[in-house]
């Protein structure tokens, strides 16, 4: 039987939608216009903040905090001295280093990434220390690039909600892993689908590409996508106790742990 650890429900209702519209309305009306200027300058600043904020390196802001509770988590749960570890959207060298204290001395820390250019940078900066510890390859978890039973722990860190295709990326976490290993899964806590939405809209008019394609997730959508749920040992959801950055606002983060048999 699968034991669940369940450390909080997904609220309800984000205020976060509320705050976001009155930005964004006051922002593209005329009654700006009018207004004191410390208020326009407020409003401007963080616009252009948000603006800068979407997408890309900047979401990185607050990852490496999360990373490291994370990995503390982690830790104290005893999956640590891990041989062969699976990072999944690496996205930077930094995660992996950290990643790779926690294997063994002989221990493999492997990253992959869908961003081939994400690849070739951490390539150019992996120097001999990290080499024999590190390496990375072009790879999606929708196929991931490697043999049955392979990892002992696949780590999944705020790129899940930017995957279309979440049965078949269980399904690969769960074939490269060996039987006794973890995955952990990193990402937001499902938000108001009208918010995604919005950001979504807002996004198209900017003339960016979206990449994200989930509004977070809830526990009990995770759970079905399980492949082989006779094979888990242990499922455990714990909400974050930071933020992490997303669209136009900070979202709240979960960790999904999952032990198998
Ligand atoms: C928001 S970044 C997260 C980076 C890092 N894990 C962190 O927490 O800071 C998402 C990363 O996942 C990668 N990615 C997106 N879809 C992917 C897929 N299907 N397979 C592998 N990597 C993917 C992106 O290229 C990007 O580097």
């Amino acid at each position: 039987m699968i034991r669940i650890n369940f450390h909080r429900s997904t609220p309800f209702f984000n205020l976060n939608l509320l705050n976001l519209i009155v930005e964004y309305v006051y922002f593209l009306s005329p009654a700006r216009l009018y207004s004191n200027k410390i208020i326009i300058y407020y409003k401007l600043d963080s616009f252009i903040k948000n603006i800068l904020y979407m997408g890309g390196d900047s979401k990185l802001k607050v990852s490496m905090s999360s990373l490291d509770y994370v990995l503390t988590e982690l830790k104290k749960d005893g999956i640590s001295n891990r041989n062969a570890v699976l990072d999944i959207g690496f996205h930077n060298l930094d995660e992996l280093k950290k990643l790779a204290l926690l294997v063994e001395a002989d221990g493999k820390v492997i990253g992959i990434d869908i961003n081939f250019e994400r690849v070739q940078k951490v390539k150019r900066e992996l120097t001999n220390k990290y080499a024999e510890k590190i390496s990375v390859k072009k790879g999606s978890i929708v196929d991931i690039p490697f043999s049955d039973n392979y990892f002992d722990l696949v780590f999944c860190k705020a790129m899940l909600h930017e995957v279309q295709e979440l049965d078949k990326a269980f399904k690969e976490m769960f074939r490269v892993l060996k039987p006794g290993g973890s995955i952990a899964i990193i990402d937001f806590i499902r938000f108001s689908r009208l918010e995604f939405k919005l950001y979504g809209l807002i996004v198209k008019l900017l003339g960016k590409p979206l990449i994200d394609v989930h509004p977070g997730f809830k526990f009990n959508e995770l759970q079905k996508l399980l492949p082989k749920p006779q094979l888990v040992d242990e499922l455990e959801w714990k909400k974050c106790p930071f933020q992490g950055h997303l669209g136009f606002s900070d979202k709240e983060l979960f960790l999904l742990k999952i032990k198998m048999k």
